[in-house]
């Protein structure tokens, strides 16, 4: 199944509950959550009491991306703030392997992400257990970034990796996705998107309804 996964990175904070409430209404199936910590990334974004506070706003899947060092130290408190998936980096995890361990036995499900230039290896002994690998297409800390090209052969190597191994692992692709490279993401395995200012730049409702016509396209 395709799935949107809106960054609220991307959205207009004066109005951030409007605009959750905008995407949810206009079908995306998952809201994603850039946490950042201004060490792991040099900037800093959100954290546990927004993301408390827009749980009332929607019940789609609330996706939240940790670009925090040793993030394990959050998973209950992410929890508790309404986090369904926590998706951690690979390159921000002394213990890489006991963090996916401790989400999944939270309840959560669990993901990986992978700066652009880390390889496809640190997946190989910890890939059955996660639910979703996270492809950045940016470096990460900032919406609105440039797409960088080589990461589609990247996103190919992890659902080559995901098929021998018949896994169906939801694959993501986060930083400069629009409609214009949506279709070849998808084509690449990428089955979730995620897309700030591509949403939230103009009409959200219409952004959000371009995405899904493209996806009609692709699950006919
Ligand atoms: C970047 C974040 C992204 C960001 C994407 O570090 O992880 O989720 O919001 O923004 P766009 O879609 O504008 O590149
Ligand atoms: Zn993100």
């Amino acid at each position: 199944m395709l799935i949107l996964a809106p960054s609220i990175l991307g959205a207009d904070f004066k109005k951030l509950g409007a605009q959750v409430e905008a995407v949810d209404r206009a079908g995306a199936q998952y809201i994603h959550l850039d946490v950042m910590d201004g060490e792991f990334v040099p900037s800093i974004s959100f954290g546990m009491p927004l993301i408390q506070s827009l749980r009332s706003c929607t019940d789609k899947i609330f996706d939240v991306h940790m670009m925090v060092r040793e993030p394990g130290r959050y998973t209950e408190a992410m929890k508790e703030a309404g986090a369904d998936l926590i998706c951690v980096h690979a390159e921000a995890c002394t213990h890489l392997d006991r963090t996916v361990k401790h989400i999944k036995e939270a309840g959560l499900k669990a993901g990986v992400a992978l700066n652009p230039a880390t390889g496809t290896e640190v997946l190989e002994y910890v890939l059955d257990d996660l639910d979703m690998v996270l492809i950045m297409s940016v470096n990460p800390g900032f919406g609105g970034q440039k797409f960088i090209p080589y990461t589609i052969e990247k996103i190919r190597k992890v659902r080559k990796m995901c098929t021998e191994r018949g896994l169906t692992t939801d694959i993501q692709v986060d930083g400069g996705v629009t409609c214009e490279n949506a279709g070849q993401l998808i084509e690449a395995g990428a089955n979730i998107l995620v897309a700030g200012s591509s949403v939230f730049r103009g009409d959200p409702e219409k952004n959000v309804k371009d995405f899904l016509s493209i996806f009609e396209e692709y699950e006919k």
